[in-house]
């Protein structure tokens, strides 16, 4: 004859044996879900390497290409002291501010000589009379700030 308290404990431990099973299917499942939050493409896994990303910096030819006599960066005219003023006068407002205006090298000067003494604009040395000379010459009062003439323009008849 059986003993019922021993049925009663096969029976609990065949529940504790599902509770044990159930319990670590969810640490597996669980464990690849937090798994998954890590590394969502499974990239550990795949077997070809990472794409490299290079990164080029500019080439310094194009950095400071000039095309039909102008700074592309910049929008400066091609001249003696080009790059001076480049380096001097686009560190804190656009270039466009520079090349908008219309000076002769005393105007020039006293621009410079404002922005020293309330917009910290650090000693220029001799770059000074380099810029005042190239801004005096290619950014004076007679210069309108026309654009460049266009170039190798392809016409085009217009139809009625
Ligand atoms: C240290 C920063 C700094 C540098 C470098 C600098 N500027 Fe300026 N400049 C300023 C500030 C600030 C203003 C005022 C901007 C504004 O009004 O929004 C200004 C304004 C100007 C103006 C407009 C002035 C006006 O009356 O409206 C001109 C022109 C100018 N700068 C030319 C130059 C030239 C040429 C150089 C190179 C020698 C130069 N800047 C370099 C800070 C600088």
């Amino acid at each position: 004859m059986e003993n019922p308290a021993s049925k009663f404990e096969q029976s609990a431990r065949a529940i504790s044996r599902m509770m044990g099973i159930i319990f670590a299917m969810f640490m597996v499942v669980g464990g690849f879900l937090v798994y998954l939050m890590i590394d969502p493409t499974l990239s550990a896994f795949s077997p070809e390497p990472e794409a490299l990303v290079v990164v080029t910096p500019p080439e310094e030819d194009d950095f400071d290409k000039i095309e039909n006599g102008i700074h592309l960066r910049t929008g400066f005219v091609e001249g003696e002291g080009l790059m001076t003023v480049v380096n001097n006068c686009t560190n804190c407002h656009s270039a466009k501010l520079v090349t908008q205006n219309r000076m002769n090298a005393e105007g020039w000067r006293s621009t410079i000589k404002w922005m020293q003494e309330t917009q910290n604009l650090w000693d220029l040395g001799k770059n000074e009379d380099i810029i005042v000379a190239y801004l005096a010459t290619y950014y004076a009062p007679g210069e309108k700030g026309r654009r460049q003439n266009l170039e190798n323009i392809q016409w085009y008849a217009l139809e009625e």
